[in-house]
């Protein structure tokens, strides 16, 4: 019987036939990996070694655009009468580049919290952040968080709309001498399939939406927008829809009343193709059938059919970025148990929700050795020692990966949402493990161009926990590994990196 490889298996799970479009976010040419069809990972690896973290931004406009684009054919498909307003829920990822790619593909911005906002405010005032944007401000409001609204406001912003988490927020902002658009967050959505109960603390009850209704139409504010998110990544089209459905009925329901609200807002939940190379998901027949609902429900309803707004977090950039880790070694597990590979990274600082979200999934591809048998194993972070640190988790079944004595590079996709926010950027993370070089590319008039920031050194990890830099203590960067195997492109390939200026 032939041996499985690596090619077979994922041929066999995916229909891939080893060239070409592997996924909307990898390809694979001349046997090497490519990141959203232009960004040779292979010679990456080669040129500067792993770990490495790879930024891909052009992604995140390609994300956003295709949005856009199919809710411009759903909107034509059913004659949806009202626009749709794509906003990148901020929260996925902070960087700077994640950020300001997204708003140059035209979208709008979510915050959640104060520090978000007053970046916000920033990007506003230097026009990265144009004035014709919304800013849906959601999440518990603090003090500082008002004040932050409150600013913007009084700066001259229109268009920031607080959601209102909570009656109080209301009370201190209502004060604000010019004119607010507000939102109100429904509560019920949050956990009306009891998937979530951890949402159920967001938004307003039915009896506080009418009290802030009634407390916004007796002010010089305005109540604009009608927001209600079920979860995140969901992906049960079925099941989205039925359960905004009911959410869809309070809007209308709230709108007889309010004839200023504008807007409804179906908050994150959308799905990312990140986590799962047989991930399907028809994102132009959801928003079709979306936009139908909602305009026949408001037709039953006698009221105009609302513009509607997506808030897009991990859609938006889960496919963006990749970690290459290499295995150092392999380890033997127990007796009838896959074998360990041990990566030179940390599973739980590069992947945290391994830990937070049950059963949650990486697409890991190699970059080499497709050709070779597959085995069943498991990987470790050799850079902590946490017997937490492995992915896949125990009660997950194993990876297949080509079989090796170390050396393999791995691609670990589907990480460019949350998990370094979650982890933390620049900080000291369990057992010190150093935050990998970031290799980051971006697009300005169609030419890629790239720069790199350096693997975290010791020094900085010493001073951020308070030690007196001792220079003579340490080595002040961990070993860097050497190309694995010279740079030499067979033409294809050449040509296809000329396009990217190095
Ligand atoms: C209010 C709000 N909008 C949008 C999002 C983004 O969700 P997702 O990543 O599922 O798109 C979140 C995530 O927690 C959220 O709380």
């Amino acid at each position: 019987m032939k041996t499985l490889t690596f090619a077979d298996l994922i041929a066999q799970q995916t229909g891939f036939a080893g060239e070409g479009r592997l996924t909307d976010f990898v390809s694979r040419y001349d046997g090497e990996l490519y990141f959203g069809d232009r960004l040779n990972l292979n010679r990456l690896a080669r040129q500067h070694g792993a770990p490495l973290e790879v930024v891909y931004t052009p992604q995140i406009t390609a994300q956003v655009q295709r949005m856009i684009g199919w809710a411009e054919q759903a909107r034509a498909a059913t004659e949806y009468p009202a626009a749709f307003h794509y906003a990148y829920a901020t929260k996925a990822n902070f960087a700077a580049e994640a950020v300001q790619t997204a708003l140059a593909a035209g979208a709008h911005y979510e915050t959640s919290a104060t520090a978000d906002l007053i970046i916000a405010h920033g990007l506003w005032r230097q026009g990265i952040l144009p004035a014709d944007r919304l800013i849906c401000c959601n999440g518990s409001k603090e003090p500082a968080y008002r004040d932050a609204i409150r600013n913007l406001r009084l700066d001259g912003c229109e268009t920031v709309i607080p959601v209102l988490d909570d009656l109080d927020e209301l009370r201190d902002l209502i004060t604000t001498p010019a004119p607010i658009q507000f939102g109100v967050r429904e509560r019920a959505a949050g956990n009306r399939d009891g998937r979530h109960p951890g949402n159920d603390r967001f938004g307003l009850t039915t009896a506080e939406i009418e009290q802030a209704a009634e407390l916004i139409a007796d002010s010089h504010h305005t109540l604009v927008l009608y927001h209600a998110m079920i979860g995140s990544q969901i992906e049960d089209e079925a099941h989205f829809l039925t359960t905004l459905r009911a959410s869809i009925e309070n809007y209308c329901r709230l709108r007889q009343r309010v004839p200023t609200l504008r807007y409804f807002n179906f908050g994150g939940g959308m799905p990312t193709s990140g986590y799962q190379l047989t991930f399907t998901f028809d994102y132009q027949r959801f928003l079709s059938r979306l936009m139908a609902t909602i305009r026949d429900l408001c037709a039953d309803y006698g009221v105009p059919a609302p513009e509607l707004i997506g808030e897009f977090g991990r859609y938006t950039v889960a496919t963006h970025s990749a970690y290459l880790v290499e295995v150092g070694s392999v380890k033997a597990g127990h007796a009838g148990q896959p074998d360990w590979y041990l990566v030179n990274g940390s599973m739980m600082v590069m992947l945290p929700d391994t830990l937070f979200v049950s059963g949650q999934e990486f697409v890991i591809l190699p970059l080499t050795d497709w050709d070779k048998p597959v085995r069943p194993v498991r990987l470790a972070g050799r850079r902590t020692c946490d017997s937490d640190d492995i992915y896949p988790r125990p009660e997950q079944a194993p990876l297949w990966l080509p079989a090796t004595e170390g050396g393999l590079v791995l691609a670990i996709f589907g990480i460019g949402a949350y998990q370094q926010m979650i982890s933390g950027r620049g900080g000291a993370h369990h057992c010190l493990t150093p935050e990998a070089a970031r290799f980051i590319v971006e697009e300005r008039d169609g030419r890629l161009s790239s720069r790199i920031t350096p693997q975290q050194d010791q020094a900085t990890i010493m001073r951020l926990l308070g030690y007196r830099p001792q220079p003579t203590a340490l080595p002040l960067t961990l070993p860097f590994r050497q190309p694995v195997r010279p740079a030499v492109l067979p033409a294809r390939r050449r040509m296809r990196e000329r396009a990217l200026s190095v």
